[in-house]
C-alpha cells in the first residue's frame, strides 16, 4: 500500500481526532502517504478528499468532534453511490482506507470491501460502546464521563426540590451508557433496551426503597421499550401524584467535549495499529482493544447487534441504590 484515504463516519465521538493524528502520524512515520476524506462516505462520493501531513494534524488530540467532518450516507447506501465513491479513491491514488465510526460506517465498509479490490480497516468510534470486538469503543469514556457530570448536578437540584427526575441518556438501542453511569451517579433504577422493563415493578422499587431519601434519579436509555423517559415519568406520576417528577433529556451534550485521557490513549493505540494492520495484509477488520491487547475482528462480526450487558450491572444498582 502507498496511500491511506481515512474518514470518519456517523455520529462523531469524542477521540476521534486523536484517531486521525495516530493514523496520520504513524502513515508519515512508515513513509505511507496519507489522504483526507471529508464528511464519511458523503465526502468520498463528491470527491472531498485533500492531501494530509504530520503539520495537519497538530494541536488536534484535546479536540473533540472530527476535524474530518461527518455524515450518514444515503447515496453509499447504493451500489452506484458506492461505484462513484470507487472511482474517486483510484482518481486520487488511493489504495487503502481507514474508516472511524459505529456500525452504519462498518456496514458500509463491509459491502464497499465485499466489491471492490481495496483493504479496509475500521476504528471504533462511538459513544454506544455497542460493537463486538473490543472493551471500550472511542468516545465512550468520555461522553459515560459526561452523563456522570450532568447527572451529579442534576442530583444537587433533586436533592434540594426532594424530586424524582428521569433522566434519559443516548445510546440509540444499547444502554451501555445508561448501565454504567447508572452505577457511577448512584441512580436508584435504570432502564435499558436489553431487558424487559415493568413499570410497575419500577414503581415499587421507588416506593419500597429507603423511606427518608429526598431525591430518586431513573436513569433510561434512549432505546428503552418501555416508551421513553417522558412515559415513564408519566407512569411514575400517575402511580405517586406525591412525587414531585421532572424529566431530563441530555441530548448531543454527551457527544461533545474534550476526551477523556482513556479515550485518547486508546484511540492513539488502535491509530497506529490500524496503519500496521495494513502494512501486514489485513483488511475487512475492526481493530480494538480486548483485555488491553490489540484484537481484531472481521466487520459483519463487529457489527452483530447483541453486545452482551453484565447482568451483575443490574444487581449492583439493585443492591447499592437501597
Ligand atoms: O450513535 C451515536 C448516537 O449519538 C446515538 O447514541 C444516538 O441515538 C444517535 O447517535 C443520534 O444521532 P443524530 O445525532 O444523527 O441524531
Amino acid at each position: 500500500i502507498n496511500n491511506i484515504g481515512l474518514f470518519t463516519s456517523g455520529g462523531d465521538a469524542p477521540g476521534m481526532n486523536a484517531a486521525i493524528r495516530a493514523v496520520v502520524r504513524t502513515a508519515t512515520y512508515y513513509n505511507l502517504q496519507v489522504t483526507g476524506i471529508r464528511r464519511g462516505y458523503e465526502g468520498m462520493i463528491n470527491g472531498e478528499i485533500f492531501p494530509m501531513d504530520g503539520k495537519s494534524v497538530a494541536n488536534i488530540i484535546q479536540r473533540g468532534g472530527t476535524i474530518l467532518k461527518t455524515a450518514r450516507s444515503e447515496q453509499f447506501r447504493t451500489p452506484e453511490g458506492r461505484k462513484i465513491a470507487y472511482e474517486q479513491l483510484q482518481k486520487h491514488g488511493i489504495d487503502a482506507l481507514v474508516a472511524i465510526g459505529g456500525d452504519g460506517t462498518f456496514t458500509g465498509a463491509r459491502a464497499f470491501g465485499a466489491e471492490y479490490d481495496i483493504p479496509i480497516v475500521g476504528l471504533p468510534g462511538t459513544i454506544d460502546n455497542d460493537l463486538i470486538g473490543t472493551d471500550f469503543t472511542i468516545g465512550y469514556d468520555t461522553a459515560i464521563n459526561t452523563v456522570i457530570d450532568a447527572v451529579d448536578k442534576i442530583r444537587d437540584t433533586a436533592e434540594s426540590h426532594d424530586r424524582v427526575f428521569i433522566v434519559e441518556v443516548m445510546g440509540r438501542d444499547s444502554g451501555l451508557i445508561a448501565l454504567r453511569t447508572g452505577i457511577a451517579s448512584g441512580a436508584e433504577a435504570i432502564v435499558i433496551p436489553e431487558t424487559e422493563t415493568d413499570l410497575n415493578a419500577l414503581c415499587n422499587r421507588l416506593e419500597h426503597g429507603r423511606k427518608d431519601k429526598s431525591s430518586k434519579i431513573v436513569l433510561v436509555a434512549e432505546g428503552d421499550n418501555a416508551g421513553g423517559a417522558f412515559e415513564i415519568g408519566r407512569h411514575i406520576k400517575e402511580r405517586f401524584p406525591h412525587y414531585d417528577t421532572r424529566v431530563s433529556i441530555l441530548g448531543h451534550i454527551q457527544r461533545g467535549g474534550r476526551p477523556s485521557c482513556m479515550d485518547r490513549v486508546l484511540a492513539s493505540r488502535i491509530g497506529v495499529a490500524a496503519v500496521e494492520a495494513l502494512r501486514n495484509g489485513h483488511r475487512n477488520e475492526m481493530i480494538g482493544i480486548i483485555h488491553n491487547e490489540l484484537s481484531y475482528t472481521p466487520f459483519e462480526h463487529a457489527i452483530k447487534h447483541n453486545v452482551e450487558i453484565n447482568p451483575n450491572f443490574l444487581k449492583i444498582v439493585e443492591i447499592l441504590s437501597i
